[in-house]
Parts: structure tokens; sequence; C-alpha cells
């Protein structure tokens, strides 16, 4: 399956084979991973898998995590956009989850919000979603403020694996409304 959605800087499209070193440099930057609960990406048969978990989404859930490319550059930023997402979190399951990470070289210029704005406005507008939320680690300010600065409103905060996250919410009526 494949997508191909543009703003203003970026293009954001499906995952492919070909971005594994981009995975791998990504998720083995432990500046990147400093909020997530993960270990760091160790090889590229790793980050391969990584793009296997991803397309398999696609099909069966005709969304998920999209590769962000600059547009001036074609360079290989990160990834964001909407998955629906298994795991449970704040009570929650099988809920429409936005998220991104990126390059540390690309922080800073707005990339991250551009994004988020480009992934709610296709789960509303494409796929005619009721809502959409979000969660980020309580000390990750950057990702917080890219949500609000999205449309998000952040409503509780709540236990994740050894920390506590915010988690944020948008609904179609807010989207429509603005
Ligand atoms: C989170 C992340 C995507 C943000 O990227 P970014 O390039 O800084 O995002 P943007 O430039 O779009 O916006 C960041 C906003 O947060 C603000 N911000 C950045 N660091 C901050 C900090 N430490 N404290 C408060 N605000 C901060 C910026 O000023 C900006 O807001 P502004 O436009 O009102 O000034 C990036 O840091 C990243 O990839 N981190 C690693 C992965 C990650 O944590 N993903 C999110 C998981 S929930």
């Amino acid at each position: 399956m494949k997508f191909h959605v543009e703003t203003d800087r970026l293009i954001l499209r499906e995952w492919r084979e070909e971005d594994a070193p981009g995975l791998l440099k990504l998720n083995s930057n432990p500046e990147v991973i400093k909020y997530l609960h993960m270990e760091p990406m160790k090889n590229m048969e790793e980050a391969l898998k990584d793009v296997k978990w991803v397309t398999d989404q696609y099909p069966k859930n005709k969304i998920g995590r999209w590769i962000m490319l600059e547009k001036s550059t074609g360079e290989f930023v990160g990834w964001t956009g909407l998955k629906l997402e298994d795991m449970e979190m704040n009570g929650q399951q099988n809920f429409y989850d936005v998220g991104y990470r990126m390059l540390p070289e690309f922080w800073g210029k707005g990339y991250a919000t551009e994004s988020a704005i480009a992934s709610v406005k296709y789960g509303f507008e494409e796929m005619k979603l009721a809502k959409i939320n979000a969660a980020a680690h309580c000390e990750n300010l950057a990702s917080r403020r890219v949500l609000q600065k999205a449309g998000f409103k952040e409503l509780n905060t709540f236990p994740i694996f050894d920390f506590q996250a915010y988690w944020f919410e948008i609904t179609k009526e807010e989207y429509f409304s603005k």
C-alpha cells in the first residue's frame, strides 16, 4: 500500500526497505530514544524487521506510520503519522495515535508540528475518524508542545512503563470547528 502526502516542506510516504539505514541511525541514537521505552536499535536486521512490522499494518488497518522526507533535499528526516494502537494506554485500546520521531539535525524547524497537523488532517478528512489520541512522556516538553500546536487537548496524565505520560485527544467536532 502506498501513501503520498505533501506539506509545505515535507513528503510523507509509506515505509520502504530502502529506509532501513535511516531508521537504524534514528533508533540507535540515545538522544532520540531518551523519552521512549526502548533499547537502542543494533543492526540493519532490526531495522528491516521494523519496516515489515509497519508495512504489514497498512493493508490490515488501512493506515500506519509514514516516512518523513525533506522536500527540498529528499533527505530522510524520520517518521510520523497515524497508527491503530493495539497496546492498552490510559485504559484505552485500538485508538488512532499520532506519533513522530526525527533525527536531531532536523529538530527545531517545525517539521514535527507540520507532520502532526498533516496526520490529523488525513485522519479526519480522508479516514473520517471520530477522534485521534496521542501520548507523550511528561518530561518530553517538545513533543507536548507539538501536540498542543497540532490542536490536541491535554486530558490527564497516566502511568506507563516506569514513567508518567500525558494523554492527548482531538475530536472531529473540535477539528472541523476550528
Ligand atoms: C519530539 C520531536 C519530534 C520534536 O521535534 P521539533 O523539531 O523540536 O518539533 P517542532 O520544531 O515542530 O516544535 C517543537 C516545539 O517545542 C518547543 N520545545 C522544544 N524543546 C522544548 C523544551 N525542552 N521545553 C519546552 N519547549 C520545547 C519548541 O520551542 C517548539 O515550540 P514553539 O514552536 O512554540 O517554539 C523531536 O524532539 C524528536 O524527534 N524527539 C525524539 C523522538 C520523540 O520523543 N518523539 C515523540 C514521542 S511522544
